[in-house]
């Protein structure tokens, strides 16, 4: 991959074009199919170390910080181990309690964002272990950390990142599925998640053939008030990621919130106006996220649903490909790039540089 435009007219378009060959680039030489796990190189944690951790805290700014959360949910469910994400920007203004049995790790594309290096600098003088998530190679936040995985997504100019996301949650599903192979996670179940971040590219091309009909989603959509992005647990990092992108690239305003907050605020909101997306999984939640499409459709709000099937209810539906549950939130944000991007297309705007924003926040 280079910064040749390969023939497309923005380097948002060519950036989410070329996930399936970024999201094989990191997994290349890491699947240890023999003990159902992943070698990442660069971690410096032996097992025994990895099993002393008591707690996982993930730190990143934006779409990192998402898919940061994304991470943490994987942490939780295949290793057991407990997990969160925050914004590096809050966690190093508040004086946080560092605890030296977390293990700390922080994301970032470029490795450069002043708050995540300032939040890493802090931990690390208070005698924390902290491990990088990033995908500029030898950038500052990979030289300040004690180690970590490297995301190869490769170069990504465009402001919105897209590949870098995508990679950045495959990165973490690697680090879940080692973290969880050195604890209680089975052979079985490592068998499981490996068979289906193999699938992954293959699936993100699927995808990604579907986008005409994303485009013609998106010309009905671009002219939305705002819009609302919902989805529960595995859904609403991506429901997040998915209105930031939105914002950023088109400017239409959108909120995100989790689907069973709906009805404590955000409800008021949803009129013919407002259409929501709604991340729906057939996971374990599906029938509680099906309340929630009869909740929106009762205020005549429109829906677009994003899941494995279609939703009758919903006025549009798009369908990801299935995949092993712990890594639905890998292939459901994909469409919601292409939405955010063909809305911005429609709407006449600066796609690889939007108003206000730089690529990588270097000041604080
Ligand atoms: C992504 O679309 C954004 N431009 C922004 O949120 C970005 O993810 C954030 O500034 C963090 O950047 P980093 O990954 O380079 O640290």
């Amino acid at each position: 991959e280079s910064y040749d435009m390969a023939g497309h007219d923005t380097y948002m378009h060519k950036e989410i074009c070329e996930q399936p060959d970024a999201v094989d680039r990191v997994l290349r030489g890491r699947i240890d199919d023999r003990f159902a796990t992943v070698h990442l190189g660069g971690l410096g944690i032996d097992a025994r170390e990895a099993r002393g951790v008591r707690r996982v805290k993930i730190l990143g700014c934006g779409s990192a910080y998402h898919a940061g959360q994304i991470g943490a949910q994987m942490i939780e469910e295949l290793a057991r181990i407990p997990a969160d994400a925050e914004p590096a920007s809050e966690f190093r203004y508040r004086n946080p309690v560092v605890d030296p049995d977390t293990l700390y790790i922080a994301v970032s594309q470029s490795g450069e964002t002043y708050d995540t290096l300032a939040a890493v600098q802090e931990l690390k003088r208070k005698g924390a272990r902290v491990l990088g998530v990033v995908n500029v190679v030898g950038s500052a936040i990979a030289r300040e950390t004690d180690g970590g995985v490297y995301v190869h997504a490769g170069p990504e100019v465009c402001v919105v990142s897209t590949k870098c996301f995508t990679n950045t949650a495959v990165a973490f599903a690697l680090l879940a599925l080692h973290l969880g192979r050195v604890r209680d996670l089975s052979v079985a179940d490592g068998r499981r998640i490996i068979e289906g971040l193999r699938r992954l590219p293959e699936q993100i091309a699927e995808i990604l053939n579907g986008e005409d009909e994303i485009k013609r989603l998106a010309a009905r959509y671009a002219d939305a008030k705002s819009m609302m992005f919902v989805g529960r647990v595995r859904g609403y990092p991506v429901a997040r990621e998915a209105s930031l992108k939105l914002k950023e690239v088109s400017y239409v305003h959108a909120e995100a919130y989790p689907a069973s907050e709906l009805k404590h605020g955000p409800l008021a909101l949803i009129e013919p106006e407002v259409p929501s997306v709604a991340i729906i999984p057939d996971d374990e939640l599906l029938e509680k996220n099906r309340a929630t499409l009869e909740e929106i459709k009762a205020r005549s709000g429109r829906i677009l649903a994003v899941g494995h099937r279609v939703h009758e209810i919903a006025d549009d539906t798009v369908v990801v490909p299935r995949n092993e549950p712990e890594l639905d939130p890998i292939l459901l944000g994909v469409p919601l790039q292409l939405l955010a991007y063909h809305a911005a297309l429609a709407l006449g705007r600066d796609i690889d540089k939007p108003r206000n924003l730089a690529k990588s926040v270097t000041v604080e």
